[in-house]
């Protein structure tokens, strides 16, 4: 009996010895940073620019790993059933918060399964369209959904993504229901709208304004209540007495839950580094996206942030009778 006792123990101790020492080294190989949506994208492209600057602070590549489908929930459970040993991440947005209300059988839960390591970004979304939409403003634009309602067809990347709420928001607004057409992220959802597949997406700007000034699709209008310096002659939904909309996206970066503390305080260190970085913060800036202040790039405001978006939009696609499964 004492003898299995003393093997137990002993067992248990050096588990914890090598836990410290792996969180001690680390990183010492490759980090894993999933993004839970297509390539091609808003997210992609936002996860791209902080993997780059992330691993240059931390020493080790990270490897961006597009697992998408269901409204980011694949990837966003691949994340949450990995080892805590902080070398697989998941950058996120407001479908870490969705997701809870959307589907009844989520394999995991956005708060209790993972760990914040802090907020990365925020920005506003355009309502942007095919080149060849029968619309020449956003005047022509309302009318024009209003009288043809179900025969548009809305790109976005599943119930809950960030696209869909926009989406959502604007049907809410208008009193109409259009013609949705799911995608695993709105880069897929992108090449669809400049090949004249579908008709109308909102999407993050990340996403759009290269495509916009390309002259590859067009923009009706913000969709807030203020233009965007970077598409000054876009004017805000709002301009055209469409009240009730307005919606900003951020981006978050997690761990799975357990993940040492000692390992969490060098991910959000990388963290910190990367949205002071001049050189992100113009990149993204160039997009129409705001790298978050150093104080909101940490994992109290991370949780808020989840906590926030929990409580407000996820009763939002609840009232609009919204479910994925
Ligand atoms: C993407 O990166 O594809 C978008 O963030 C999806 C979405 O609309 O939420």
């Amino acid at each position: 009996m004492k003898l299995r006792f003393v093997r137990s123990a002993l067992a248990l101790l050096l588990a914890a010895t090598a836990f410290q020492v792996s969180a001690q080294d680390f990183p010492n190989r490759a980090i894993t940073m999933v993004m839970p949506y297509a390539a091609g994208g808003p997210g992609d492209t936002i996860t791209r620019l902080f993997a780059g600057a992330m691993q240059k602070h931390l020493g080790q590549q990270i490897v961006v790993d597009n697992t998408a489908g269901a409204s980011g929930s694949i990837g966003t459970a691949k994340v949450a059933r990995a080892k805590a040993d902080g070398y697989t991440l998941l950058m996120i947005h407001v479908s870490h918060a969705t997701n809870l209300a959307m589907y009844k059988s989520l394999p995991y839960h956005p708060v209790d399964d993972f760990e914040p390591i802090g907020r990365a970004t925020s920005g506003p979304m355009v309502i942007v369209a095919r080149n060849e939409f029968p619309a020449k403003n956003l005047n022509e634009f309302v009318a024009y959904v209003k009288a043809n309602g179900p025969k548009v067809s809305l790109a976005h990347a599943g119930v809950g993504s960030a696209s869909h709420l926009c989406g959502l928001m604007m049907m809410n607004a208008l009193g109409i229901k259009l013609n949705e057409i799911p995608y695993k992220g709105t880069g897929p959802a992108l090449t669809d709208l400049m090949g004249g597949q579908v008709d109308i997406l909102c999407d993050q700007t990340s996403g759009t304004v290269p495509s916009v000034k390309g002259g590859k699709i067009k923009a009706y209008a913000s969709a807030g209540k203020v233009r965007l310096p970077q598409l000054p002659e876009v004017p805000a939904i709002t301009d055209a007495g469409v009240e009730g909309f307005d919606i900003n996206i951020s981006f978050g970066l997690y761990a799975p839950k357990g993940t040492p503390k000692p390992v969490l305080d060098q991910l959000n260190s990388a963290l910190q580094k990367s949205v002071a970085d001049p050189e992100v913060r113009q990149r993204l800036e160039v997009m129409g996206i705001s790298a978050v202040s150093l104080d909101q790039a940490r994992p109290e405001a991370l949780r808020q942030h989840l906590k926030n978006e929990i409580d407000t939009l996820g009763s939002l696609l609840v009232k609009a009778g919204v479910k994925a499964n």
